[in-house]
């Protein structure tokens, strides 16, 4: 059911993108599927230059042929497209499942406009996590000590029975919510210790989110 969605949201996030565009390139299978979506046009003619925020995208986006640029101070993007973990009614948003949420963060931060696409299930009442904890390695026991005085619970992410690494080479707490009343002041505290390089809560909202309620795509401007 979420696939068809996923399919439906991707497509129709290809109107967001004219030529002449820098388009800032999402992460995860959502995303995946507009940029498999997205190549076809640049084949016949599109003209953009894509910001990639992560390996993964890059990989993608190479075998598609579309072009990528690199970050550049004064750089505006024009659109960014990516995916979302949850999102509450306040347009509140948790990114990350996938492990790119900082180049995703830095990367949205950098553009004009931000599109989420999310099928129905992203879509909470208030922002229950995990909430992912990008840190470099050594100061994970500092990390989870701290979240432990808090009575907070997190777990390292795990990939082929190793630690999950991101593309920056850092490891992923995912910290449970349940005992978090205000997510957005938790994470700026988070942010704050040292050896922690981001969280997954983004302070930069979407503009628009595209998702679909009864068969059909819905855009809900923020
Ligand atoms: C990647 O790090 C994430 O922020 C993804 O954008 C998010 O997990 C959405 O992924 P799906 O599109 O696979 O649901």
């Amino acid at each position: 059911m979420y696939e068809q969605e996923k399919q439906l949201v991707a497509e129709a996030a290809l109107t967001y993108v004219k030529d002449g565009m820098i388009v800032g390139l999402g992460t995860g299978s959502t995303t995946e599927r507009f940029i498999e979506a997205l190549g076809p046009l640049v084949q016949a003619g599109l003209q953009i230059q894509g910001v990639a925020t992560s390996l993964a995208t890059v990989r993608l986006a190479e075998r598609l042929h579309i072009p990528l640029i690199d970050l550049e101070e004064g750089m505006e993007i024009d659109v960014t497209i990516d995916g979302i973990d949850q999102i509450d009614g306040r347009f509140q948003t948790i990114k990350g499942g996938g492990g790119a949420l900082f180049r995703e963060k830095i990367v949205a931060l950098m553009s004009r406009e931000l599109l989420y696409l999310t099928d129905s299930s992203k879509f909470v009442h208030h922002l229950s996590g995990p909430l992912p904890v990008e840190l470099d390695p050594f100061a994970l026991p500092y990390v989870r000590q701290r979240l432990r005085d808090k009575h907070v619970s997190a777990t390292l992410r795990v990939k082929d029975d190793r630690p999950f690494v991101t593309d920056g080479g850092h490891v992923i707490l995912d910290v449970e919510l349940s005992a978090i009343s205000d997510v957005r002041v938790f994470a700026k505290e988070v942010k704050s210790w040292s050896g922690v390089l981001d969280t997954g809560y983004f302070e930069r909202q979407p503009d628009h989110v595209l998702t679909v309620e009864e068969g059909k795509v819905k855009r809900i401007a923020h």
